[in-house]
């Protein structure tokens, strides 16, 4: 067991988790909190001009004013995507607004998009000079009405389209009231015109959510293709609480284990029914290296994770990546992306 399961973890767990989080970030951009390195030419990947030095890197959430770009290649991460980023700044939710479950491994938040707004984010991420690509998540300010979405978007984007590798549309989390109709073939359509008016050579993806119909993906796949997407990211939290072993009645967005199942089931859907252009980017649940390999052999270029890197702890990514090598030694592969699309028809 490592000092931060036998210690830390447990000693933080008693804490709110959200002031939890705040001392993470503190402690991390002083460099406090590190991961041992590693790093192993098998698990390189080059997407858009940039290169990836492992498959697995933070999700959307943790960093969203992009305080801490310079460290997460420290912390071990391939990459990392920062926001989600409004248009204007805003509180979000009233506290307590995220709850741990870790009798099931997973996390309910619904914090509301709390951030800084899209101008602080721009001078963030000008300044700093990160080693790991970094993508921007742009979700829609709560002060803007739905009607009026894509150019909520639009703006953001024009502060912020040169400072990204890529970019991600956020339509999918549950705690902005109506943000996930957005994710409907018209507005979404709508949006990405907006945004390819501003300029129309970043590579640009659609988060969608673990609880779509089979239907609406299938609208999501038509606007990808329309649109001439760079990819999809699959999923974010879900709104089900099935499989809980205790639903502690709280309102948000579930995360960690208990949506890894729903998360995998949309992955390979998506992979299965999207052309081979498409670059896919899983994240929902992921815990260990066997869950990274899951998403990759259901079709994923690359991975994220957000609720299991609090269960995991500093070493996870170094763990898992040592774990992935030994793994790959095992089945005698060569590199990571022969695994691609191994679970699919
Ligand atoms: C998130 N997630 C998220 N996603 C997003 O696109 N924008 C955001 O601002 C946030 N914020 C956020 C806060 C918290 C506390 C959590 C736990 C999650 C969703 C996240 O990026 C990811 O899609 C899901 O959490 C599923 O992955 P994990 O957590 O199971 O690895």
């Amino acid at each position: 067991m490592s000092l931060y399961e036998s210690i830390l973890r447990p000693v933080a767990f008693n804490f709110d988790p959200e002031w939890v989080h705040e001392q993470a970030m503190k402690m991390i951009q002083k460099g406090v909190l590190r991961a041992r390195p590693f790093d192993d030419e098998r698990l390189h990947q080059n997407f858009f001009g940039a290169t990836f030095r492992n498959p697995l890197g933070l999700a959307a959430g943790f960093d969203k004013n992009g305080v801490a770009l310079n460290y997460w290649g420290q912390m071990g991460f391939g990459f990392v995507e920062m926001g989600t980023v409004t248009y204007y700044a805003q509180p979000g939710n009233d506290r307590p607004r995220m709850f741990r479950l870790p009798e099931d491994q997973g996390l309910i938040n619904r914090l509301g998009f709390n951030n800084q707004g899209a101008q602080k984010a721009a001078m963030r991420i000008g300044e700093a000079t990160p080693t790991v690509p970094v993508g921007i998540n742009l979700g829609k300010s709560k002060a803007t009405p739905i009607e009026s979405a894509a150019l909520d978007y639009q703006e953001s984007f024009r502060l912020l389209h040169k400072l990204g590798d890529y970019f991600v549309v956020n339509v999918s989390s549950p705690n902005t009231p109506g943000l996930r109709t957005l994710q409907d073939k018209a507005p979404l359509l709508e949006i990405f015109a907006a945004l390819r008016e501003v300029d129309s050579t970043r590579p640009m993806f659609v988060k969608v959510a673990p609880d779509l119909e089979w239907s609406a993906i299938d609208d999501v796949l038509e606007v990808a293709l329309e649109a001439n997407l760079t990819g999809i990211v699959a999923t974010n939290t879900t709104i089900s609480r099935e499989g809980l072993s205790r639903d502690p009645a709280q309102a948000g967005g579930l995360s960690g284990r208990p949506v890894r199942e729903k998360s995998n089931a949309v992955l390979k859907y998506i992979a299965e029914h999207c052309g081979k252009d498409l670059m896919l980017i899983g994240v929902g649940g992921i815990i260990n290296a066997e869950d990274v390999l899951t998403k990759i052999k259901l079709g994923a270029h690359l991975c994220q994770v957000y609720t299991g890197w609090i269960y995991g702890g500093p070493h996870m990514l170094p763990d898992i990546m040592s774990d992935l090598i030994g793994i790959m030694d095992r089945d005698g592969v060569t590199h990571i992306s022969e695994y691609r699309g191994a679970l699919l028809r």
